[in-house]
């Protein structure tokens, strides 16, 4: 099976078309490059074992999301600033999404308003909450979100100090979003990172609140470690996203390959697991799923589709995600998604 044409055609027209710097801002990773090769590698090095002659009729990618049937378990990662990308920006993605019966995530930086964005879709899209500094400040941007119809709230919780990887162009901001957060001020001899950024940053006991503001499924997104992972549990949330952020914040962090199969042990069946990072394939997708993942998500490989052809680019990359993980299952015999759970990784 040929997984690469469309993705490598993207990723090319996008580096043609993009100016540096927003190629930069897009591909970049916390360091120098290895851990966007890292997470990508690690998918790859795992191994699948085909299982011909299977009674695959009645085969399907259907799952169960928060009492939502999904035709498919493939997500969009939030990504913020997507009219640095193609005009189209979030609202295209959003149709994408409508045409590929897929599922977005809205970043709290989007560059288009959240009630744009949600009446473009047809079902009720999920947005993704950053920290606003306290809870007075994230409060307005939640209820923002709910009040649109945001159907779930995937809560980042692994940025909380934002390095600056490029300035803005003139049109491009985060619309929705009362003020930017920035450091607070410091003194001379205070620390830039302890008292500018992380005395805004949120902590369990905010996990705690936000949960009683959410009236909807709430999701930690960024967690690699299981015990944050019980904890996200304990703390009553219905989800979370194992993620190094695609790499960007911490260098030189696991790839989420290697935490994933303790966290299912840990958490599987007690909250619904996502995962993201270095997925750039169905057979990615499929190898996420036999893990434990009860649904992957895709970030910069959809932003290369929007990049080259708006909309359209991005229904395009989901249906290819969706066709390669057809073709897998009906290589490896896996009818459902709950077969492919069933099937262990080949291990050498
Ligand atoms: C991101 N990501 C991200 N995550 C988030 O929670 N809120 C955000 O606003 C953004 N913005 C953002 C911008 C860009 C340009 C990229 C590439 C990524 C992280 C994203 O949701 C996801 O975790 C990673 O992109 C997944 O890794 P891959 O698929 O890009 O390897």
């Amino acid at each position: 099976m040929q997984s690469l044409p469309l993705l490598s055609h993207y990723l090319q027209q996008a580096q043609a078309k993009l100016p540096a710097a927003i190629w930069h801002y897009l591909q970049a990773d916390a360091g120098d490059g290895h851990q966007l090769h890292a997470n990508a590698l690690a998918w790859q090095a795992q191994k699948l074992m085909p299982r011909p002659l299977q009674q695959l009729h009645n085969a399907s990618t259907a799952c169960e999301m928060f009492g939502e049937r999904w035709a498919h378990p493939i997500l969009l990662a939030p990504v913020a600033y997507q009219k640095l990308f193609h005009d189209d920006g979030e609202i295209g993605t959003a149709v994408a999404c409508n045409a590929q019966q897929g599922q977005m995530m809205v970043s709290s930086l989007a560059s288009q308003t959240i009630e744009h964005i949600i009446q473009q879709a047809q079902q009720p899209l999920w947005f993704q909450l950053y920290w606003q500094g306290d809870r007075a400040r994230t409060l307005p941007l939640l209820e923002k979100a709910l009040a649109s119809g945001a159907s779930a709230i995937v809560f980042t919780v692994d940025a909380p100090v934002k390095q600056s990887l490029m300035d803005l162009p003139e049109g491009v901001s985060a619309v929705n979003l009362a003020q930017a957060l920035a450091p607070l001020p410091i003194a001379p001899g205070q620390s830039t990172v302890f008292d500018g950024w992380m005395s805004q940053a949120p902590t369990w006991e905010d996990v705690h609140w936000l949960r009683q503001q959410v009236t909807v499924p709430l999701l930690l997104k960024g967690l690699m470690h299981v015990d944050d992972a019980k904890r996200a549990v304990d703390a009553g949330c219905e989800g979370i996203v194992v993620s190094n952020h695609g790499g960007r914040v911490l260098d030189n962090t696991p790839t989420v390959t290697a935490v994933l199969p303790q966290i299912v042990t840990a958490v599987g069946g007690q909250c619904k697991i996502l995962v993201d990072s270095g997925i750039r394939s169905g057979q990615d997708a499929f190898k996420a799923l036999a893990m434990g993942a009860d649904a992957v998500c895709i970030g910069r490989p959809y932003i290369w589709g929007l990049a080259t052809e708006g909309a359209m680019g991005v229904a395009k990359v989901i249906r290819w995600m969706r066709d390669e993980l057809e073709m897998t299952m009906a290589l490896t015999g896996a009818s459902s998604l709950q077969d492919i759970r069933q099937l262990a990784l080949y291990q050498s």
